[in-house]
């Protein structure tokens, strides 16, 4: 057999930790995959007193996670540390200026950083792999990049945060509000102390961003991502969803060049609507393929650290592919749509999204007669039509609900039909809006 594959670690957590237990008990496998041995030669992380899931003890620690990236005997260095600045963004820098592979699972260095990396990886012809950032243990990078190669991609769309998938799974199931779901996940371990990367979409936003790339040929743009979370999601929404025959999910979707992050409709015989839990499910349409779906453990030790090892197996077997299927010096920059305010995690792209759809409506109005047909005629007015339409009877100190669904229109024709109802002064309650997704 060939010289071993030697591998640097960087961070021995949830991710590190599954990586060091598959190469420990996957050792033959791997190498028979890979065609020599993957052997871990130096190990680093925060604190080298923390008792760790796995034995690390015959690995030569390193107390400074940058020096892995210039060790003489390291071909390899896995930065599983996280974050888009700091250590993990200096390490990879660091690792590829040398010359050495890098592998990651850090979808947030990748979304804000991911252009100039691909750049710096592929002009010293290393590779830069982070099939784990993305839908954790499922192969969608590599679906994308290699399976799907042949095909004009029209759109990606898919449930890419197992916390926000859930939390909306268990509100319905259970019945129980936001709030109490967000608690009951954050005791289980489901959501972080701080959870707003997740819920808010951001880390949603981080991996449709990186889709788009590979998707579209455009180099990942965080701040141009439109992202919308699901902390406005109610029961009650939940309920006339499911009368109207839909789910309730968040969705990253990228399309004409154009990634978002939005709670939206799903319709209920759709593959995506019956994705429960912590799961996460990409839906690929091409043009010679058709549409695909991919489903399975988006996070996870064991379901990310297999996508971290299948990206070390590539690699010894000298598979060094274009960080976003298209060369780096290629990648379109002026895909973005949207006007983006900053560079920040806050700074996001606002206004009306231009991809036209149909709309999920829920107004609470005072109860007066001619209500219904002034807000009709709000919507005609901006050539919108009704598909469905549900008004329950209500006890008559409560406010009149008005559910409609409307035909595919644009985001900014509903806005202006909301701002003439508005301007009827009979709605009592911030109205809630959502798009409808047609599969
Ligand atoms: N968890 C998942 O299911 C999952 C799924 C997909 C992608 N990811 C991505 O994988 C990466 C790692 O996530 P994780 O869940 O494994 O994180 P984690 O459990 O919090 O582990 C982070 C590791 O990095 C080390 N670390 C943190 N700051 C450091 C610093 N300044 N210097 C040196 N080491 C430092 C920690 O050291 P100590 O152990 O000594 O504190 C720890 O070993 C992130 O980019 C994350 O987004 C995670």
């Amino acid at each position: 057999m060939t010289a071993p594959l030697r591998i640097a670690l960087a961070g021995l957590g949830t991710v590190g930790g599954g990586v060091v237990q598959i190469l420990a008990q996957q050792a033959e496998l791997v190498a028979a995959r890979a065609g020599r041995p993957v052997e871990i030669v130096a190990v680093s992380a925060r604190d080298k007193a923390r008792k760790r899931s796995h034995d690390i003890s015959t690995y030569r620690w390193v107390d400074d996670p940058l020096l892995l990236a210039s060790l003489p005997d390291a071909d390899v260095v896995v930065e599983l540390i996280g974050g888009s600045e700091g250590v993990a963004r200096r390490l990879v820098d660091a690792a590829l200026q040398n010359g050495k592979h890098v592998v990651t699972a850090n979808k947030a260095l990748l979304a804000h950083h991911g252009l100039a990396l691909a750049k710096l990886a592929e002009s010293r012809k290393v590779a830069l792999a982070y099939e784990a950032a993305v839908a954790g243990g499922i192969p969608v990078i590599k679906a994308l990049r290699e399976g799907l190669a042949a095909n004009r991609i029209s759109r990606v769309s898919g449930i890419l945060n197992g916390t926000c998938n859930y939390i909306l799974s268990t509100m319905w199931e259970e019945k129980h509000r936001f709030a109490d779901v967000l608690a009951q996940a954050q005791a289980k371990g489901f959501a972080e102390a701080d959870p707003s990367f997740d819920i808010d979409g951001v880390d949603a936003s981080h991996k449709i961003c990186l889709l788009a790339a590979l998707a579209f040929g455009c180099a990942p743009d965080f701040a141009s991502v439109r992202t919308e979370g699901i902390r406005r999601i109610t029961l009650e929404d939940m309920r006339f969803a499911q009368e109207l025959g839909y789910r309730i999910k968040l969705l990253g979707v990228a399309q004409d060049g154009q990634a978002s992050v939005y709670p939206c409709l799903v319709p209920l015989d759709s593959p995506l609507a019956r994705v429960q839990g912590a799961y996460n499910a990409v839906v690929i349409e091409g043009d010679a393929v058709g549409r695909i779906l991919l489903e399975g453990a988006g996070a996870g030790a064991l379901p990310t650290a297999s996508a971290v090892v299948a990206d070390l197996v590539d690699i010894a077997r000298g598979h060094v592919a274009p960080v976003f299927g298209t060369p780096a010096t290629q990648l379109r920059t002026s895909g973005v749509r949207h006007e983006a305010r900053g560079t920040s995690e806050n700074a996001k792209a606002s206004g009306p999204m231009p991809q036209a759809s149909s709309f999920y409506l829920r107004l609470a109005v005072a109860d007066r007669p001619g209500v219904l047909a002034s807000v009709t005629d709000c919507l005609r007015a901006q050539l919108i039509s009704v598909q469905s339409l549900i008004q329950h009877p209500h006890a008559p100190e409560e406010s009149a609900q008005i559910v409609l669904t409307t035909h595919v229109t644009t985001e900014a024709a509903m806005a202006r039909a909301l701002s003439a109802i508005h301007a009827l002064g009979m709605v009592v309650q911030e109205p809630v809006l959502l798009r409808i997704a047609d599969h």
